[in-house]
């Protein structure tokens, strides 16, 4: 990658390896808050080491909490954690800056709206033009008092805290697990007991993770389909030692990757399988795609699903014939963060894809839908945005031409793995936002070309 951040990835002509991944993001940055929250030292190995749990580790910090990198290495860090709980942090004196983290700012608010402080969250240009209304409501129905630039739409976010905050009984607009857990954070401050629901289940690491640390929480599955999550107030969080699985999310690049070029075997290491988070890897099997699962080699206390701790799995990948599929709102929800290099996979698969209801890829770190849409059109996929509807004939090969990721880490790693199986060779513009959550990838690209 050349300093300016642009890379260029020439075809392989074979991929072989083992990879170990970045630390799971969404686990990591919960790891980092609920360690925050707690009374004394928490432990947390093989966090992810890009630049939003850097940014959340910030945010802790502003809040006098000591955050030690005790080791790092290859994407990974482990963090020492000693905080004096949630009633000893103190107001940070200066604004709060989240880079381009939509999850730091959104689990930070739900934090901060139950102590009594002050705070100003911003982020980077990206970051500034994502919604957050979906948080200031319900944390508003909660007693705090938080203010948004553009009427109450944008960051940078206010947030006075209000202690106690008063529970509520939520049902969120939006499938979110970012709305769930700031709703479930700032519940640990309420008076009694706050619920939240959902049409569609999202990933539950703070759920797991505060059952871990000891609060009560309880999860009902309703008549009409919804998950209602119910969390105990004012129930002190307990310091912990936790281990971070391999991100999912990163390891979709690889298995897509392997699927997709014609001589590949890639076995990634200890990745986190959490039913609510592997859903790319079911997608892909049902598309055709050869992934073999085995209980990670790492922990056999981690082999069964105990709806605690975070489970892993090594995952191997073979070259696979796909073929295309039909993913509705309930498939994109489940895989939000993996659509984009499903798109990939969906231009080497036989037949048409089409994924519907895809409208919450606009407002992520870049407008996903169109900006998967550019890149692959300009590789020569057949690819349309019919509202926020995504239709792929699949089939042809791809070949070299200039994409922009748009400073979008998924859109960087989405283009360079068409790099790795286009007839020629592929440019990637503004490629160092991969390092947000995957800073090891184009280190990692090289490792398998064989
Ligand atoms: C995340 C939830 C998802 C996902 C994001 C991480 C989380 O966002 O896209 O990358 O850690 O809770 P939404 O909650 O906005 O869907």
């Amino acid at each position: 990658m050349s300093p300016a951040g642009t890379s260029t990835v020439t075809p392989a002509a074979r991929l072989r390896g083992e990879l170990r991944l970045p630390g799971d993001k969404s686990v990591s940055h919960r790891a980092l808050i609920l360690a925050a929250l707690a009374n004394g030292k928490s432990r947390i190995s093989g966090a992810g080491d890009g630049a939003d749990i850097r940014s959340t580790a910030g945010i802790m910090r502003a809040l006098g909490v000591t955050v030690e990198r005790v080791a790092e290495g290859e994407g990974r860090v482990d963090y020492l954690v000693t905080s004096p709980g949630a009633d000893g942090l103190r107001e940070p004196d200066d604004i709060l800056d989240c880079g381009n983290s939509g999850t730091s700012l959104r689990l930070a608010a739900g934090m901060l709206a139950g102590l009594p402080m002050t705070c100003l969250l911003t982020g980077d240009d990206s970051l500034r033009r994502r919604p957050v209304a979906r948080i200031i409501e319900p944390l508003r129905r909660m007693g705090a008092v938080l203010h948004a630039r553009r009427h109450d739409s944008l960051p940078p976010l206010t947030v006075v805290g209000t202690t106690p905050l008063q529970a509520v009984d939520y049902s969120t607009p939006v499938p979110s697990a970012q709305v769930k857990s700031a709703i479930l954070l700032a519940g640990l401050r309420a008076e009694g007991q706050t619920t939240i629901r959902e049409h569609v289940a999202t990933r539950d690491h703070t759920e797991r993770m505060l059952r871990a640390r000891g609060v009560p929480i309880r999860r009902e599955d309703q008549d009409d389909g919804q998950v209602a999550w119910t969390v105990q107030g004012g129930v002190e969080v307990r310091a912990i030692d936790q281990r971070v699985p391999g991100d999912i999310s990163a390891a979709a690049f690889w298995l897509v990757a392997g699927a997709i070029h014609r001589d590949a075997e890639l076995t990634l290491r200890d990745v986190g399988v959490n039913p609510t988070r592997r859903a790319v890897v079911d997608i892909l099997r049902t598309m055709g795609a050869h992934i073999e699962e085995l209980p990670a080699a790492a922990s056999a206390a981690l082999r069964v699903d105990d709806g605690i701790g975070e489970p892993m799995a090594d995952l191997i990948v073979r070259s696979s014939e796909l073929h295309g599929v039909d993913l509705g709102p309930t498939e994109v929800a489940a895989a939000i963060d993996e659509i984009p290099i499903l798109c990939l996979a969906a231009t080497r698969a036989r037949g048409t894809t089409v994924i519907r209801g895809a409208g919450e890829l606009r407002h992520k770190e870049s407008d996903r839908l169109e900006g998967i849409a550019a890149g692959l059109r300009a590789v020569g996929a057949r690819i349309d945005v019919e509202g926020d509807d995504l239709r792929i004939e699949g089939g042809d090969d791809l070949r070299g031409a200039v994409t922009d990721s748009l400073d979008d880490h998924r859109l960087a790693m989405t283009f360079a793995v068409a790099g790795l199986i286009a007839t020629d060779e592929v440019t990637i513009e503004r490629s160092g936002s991969a390092a947000v959550s995957y800073p090891t990838f184009f280190h990692d690209l090289q490792g398998v070309r064989a």
